[in-house]
């Protein structure tokens, strides 16, 4: 039996140019490079320009992604973008994209699940995808978190950068087995009695202010592998497939140490996985379509390969997706 499934039909990122260095952040804080490497493997983060918007980081990486596709804009009827950091309180940053690149019908519109927001909005648009509501999607995850840091805190400040990556995907027929290409599933997961636990103290119902990020940064990566582990076995469970399938384990940015604890603890080979987090630190929602990003553009991720998504964050929120490219 056939099925519809959402076929990547190419990907494309973007930075902004300012890069802020380990070291910088050491002349204006109570930091070493040192420490940020040894606890996280973060040796730099690009910073937008005053006057760059997340819209605008957004749109670059959308143009990026609709090259390497070879489609026009106009085919596109569906953009999902996940951020945390949006241009406005409303309307949506998916609109001023879908405004930019011109397209007038369909639909566009924000999902905010933090650093998960990209697995969210590629769950989000699969499920479109499959049920015939929409034809192509434009996925993307864009973060501006450099505006809602505290530069004051280097427990939090040191760990975040601003970027975008974006994702087109296309409802095809496939032959409805283990080989099709596309999204094979999703898993998506949240619990709110972890909010207090990595937030931002503003919003336009409490305080009517954008606020700042706050941390617990320990609580944070004690939950992490465990909540990352149990939505992968969750894939692997619903596809029958094991770590042994996975060509490439592209997880969420956010810090080495976990992403190292995860894959060993998945008995995923660490030449398996895309490490990125090194050149733009954590930029929530971004992080992913910036790695595979990267991984494609180098020659690593190729058509066929079984591709691992994950991704936890504030909420908390975490979730996995198992894609054939
Ligand atoms: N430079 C130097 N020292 C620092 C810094 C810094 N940037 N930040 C904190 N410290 C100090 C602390 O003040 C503390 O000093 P003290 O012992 O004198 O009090 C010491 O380092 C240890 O602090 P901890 O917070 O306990 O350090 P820890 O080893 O837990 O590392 C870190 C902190 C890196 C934030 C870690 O907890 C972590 O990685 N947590 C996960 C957070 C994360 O990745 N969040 C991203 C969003 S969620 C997600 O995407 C998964």
């Amino acid at each position: 039996m056939t099925a519809t499934r959402s076929v990547v039909l190419g990907c494309g990122s973007y930075l902004p140019q300012q890069i802020l260095t380990n070291a910088e952040l050491a002349a204006r804080i109570d930091t070493s490079d040192e420490w940020i490497v040894q606890r996280t493997g973060i040796r730099q983060r690009h910073i937008a320009a005053e006057g760059e918007f997340t819209s605008h980081l957004a749109i670059n990486a959308a143009r990026a992604a609709l090259a390497d596709a070879g489609i026009d804009a106009q085919s596109i009827d569906l953009i999902v973008l996940g951020t945390s950091t949006p241009d406005h309180t409303f309307p949506a940053t998916a609109v001023a994209v879908q405004a930019a690149l011109g397209i007038h019908h369909g639909a566009a519109f924000d999902l905010q699940a933090v650093c998960s927001g990209f697995i969210f909005a590629l769950s989000t648009a699969d499920s479109f995808l499959r049920t015939g509501a929409f034809k192509r999607a434009l996925v993307i995850g864009a973060e501006t978190f450099s505006r809602i840091l505290d530069w004051s805190d280097r427990g939090t400040c040191v760990l975040f950068g601003d970027g975008a990556g974006a994702v087109i995907l296309e409802a095809q027929q496939q032959p409805g087995a283990a080989s099709d290409r596309g999204v094979l599933t999703t898993h998506l997961r949240s619990d709110g009695r972890h909010k207090s636990k990595l937030y931002v103290d503003g919003g336009p119902s409490s305080t009517r202010t954008v606020g700042y990020l706050r941390m617990e940064g320990r609580e944070v990566f004690k939950h992490a592998v465990g909540m990352i582990t149990d939505v992968i076995y969750d894939a692997f469970k619903a596809t029958g497939t094991t770590a042994e399938d996975i060509d490439w384990f592209v997880p969420h940015q956010a810090n080495k140490r976990i992403i190292d604890a995860s894959a060993h603890k998945l008995h995923i080979a660490p030449q398996k996985v895309v490490l990125t987090v090194d050149l733009h630190g954590n930029t929530s929602a971004a992080s992913i379509p910036l790695a595979l990003s990267v991984a494609v553009k180098d020659g690593r991720i190729k058509k066929g390969d079984l591709v691992l998504l994950e991704a936890m964050g504030g909420g908390f929120t975490w979730g996995s997706a198992l894609v054939r490219w």
